[in-house]
């Protein structure tokens, strides 16, 4: 496994990479948008393609990298179902995974510090976000934040995990890299507690200012969405369709709707029927030359419909797809969400 541990030093933030060979798919962990263009340089240099960029949380204390390595790199920007984000291309909850080529993270709902915070599990270590930091936990003062909520998702879940397990934070401000479960058990000066209200008290009485970068961080990383409709310049013409005017079309025998979403997404929250299904990670393969779409399209009325979960993945595909001479393509605005919300049918 290839495995990263970068430090940005302005927030103390810890950024991980990670990936199952040279060569292959790569994902990365709370990347800092500072930093982009160093992580861009280090998946050139070890040939790696960056298919998920994961938040374990909305930060407050730097700018998030999800939106600029989704526009350099077409990555699936990932979150937990909670994050008041405006647009994410895959929310995740508890109890799913993250896959990518030869590697897969079981998803951990560990609020406390924020409602929307997450902690990601790999057989022999987990990345704990600001849930459990080394020596310390994070603050639970804002954000939806709950000393209550803290003290089970670290309790009942973090240190439950294998005392061995290697504990991998979002932040170190003293320079400490890695930790165990057992080592915080035992050290952990927040963890020596014998009850949820003891731990309450600790965490009530803090007494932190806010973050320096707060007032700009957190309203910046709530807003990382990507334009889903076009480039309004009458260029490429608009490209978004609202879900009424994607109902209107898919009875029409030269439409087709592609699904760009992973096999668990579209389990959990069905299909469009009729709709064929592409996984985003193909796309580059499927609308080249000797691709399943490009094929469809060629020398036909065919025009593509994409979607995914809330447009993001889909409004990429678009532009792809336009790049490769598939000047038609459309997507849906909004994806499986917004269709869902105006009651439009569903199969499966
Ligand atoms: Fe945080």
């Amino acid at each position: 496994m290839i495995f990263r541990q970068l430090f940005e030093p302005v927030s103390c933030t810890y950024t991980y990479v990670l990936a199952s060979r040279r060569g292959g798919e790569a994902l990365i962990i709370d990347p800092v948008l500072d930093r982009v263009d160093s992580y861009i340089e280090l998946f050139a240099r070890l040939e790696l393609r960056l298919v998920k960029a994961i938040d374990t949380h909305v930060h407050a204390d730097h700018i998030t990298g999800l939106g600029a390595l989704r526009d350099r790199t077409k990555c699936i920007t990932v979150m937990g179902r909670e994050s008041a984000v405006d647009a994410v291309s895959m929310r995740v909850a508890d109890g799913d995974t993250i896959d990518i080529e030869g590697l897969r993270l079981d998803v951990l709902h560990t609020p406390g510090h924020t409602d929307d915070s997450y902690s990601f599990v790999l057989p022999d270590r987990v990345f704990t976000g600001d849930t459990l930091l080394i020596r310390g936990t994070g603050r639970t003062d804002f954000q939806h934040g709950s000393s209550d909520d803290s003290y089970e998702s670290i309790f009942n879940k973090l240190l439950t995990l294998p005392d061995e397990t290697l504990v991998y934070p979002a932040h170190d401000y003293k320079g400490e890299t890695v930790s165990t479960v057992a080592e915080e058990r035992a050290f952990n000066p927040r963890l020596q507690v014998s009850s949820k209200a003891e731990y309450a008290a600790i965490m009530d009485n803090l007494g932190l200012a806010n973050p320096k970068m707060m007032d700009v961080a957190v309203p910046a990383n709530v807003a990382i969405g990507m334009a889903q409709t076009g480039d309004g310049e009458g260029k490429d013409g608009d490209w978004g369709l609202t879900v009424d005017q994607a109902r209107a079309r898919i009875d029409n025998p030269d439409v087709i709707l592609v699904d760009l979403r992973e096999d668990a997404e579209r389990r959990q929250n069905g299909v469009i029927p009729g709709s064929l299904h592409v996984p985003y990670v193909d796309i580059d393969d499927q609308v080249g030359p000797s691709g399943v779409l490009s094929q469809l399209v060629h020398g036909s009325e065919t025009q593509l419909v994409f979607y995914c979960a809330y447009g993001e993945r889909s409004a990429l595909a678009v532009q792809t797809a336009r790049d490769s001479g598939l000047s038609e393509a459309v997507h849906i605005m909004g994806g499986i969400d917004a269709w869902k919300k105006a009651g439009a049918p569903l199969e499966g």
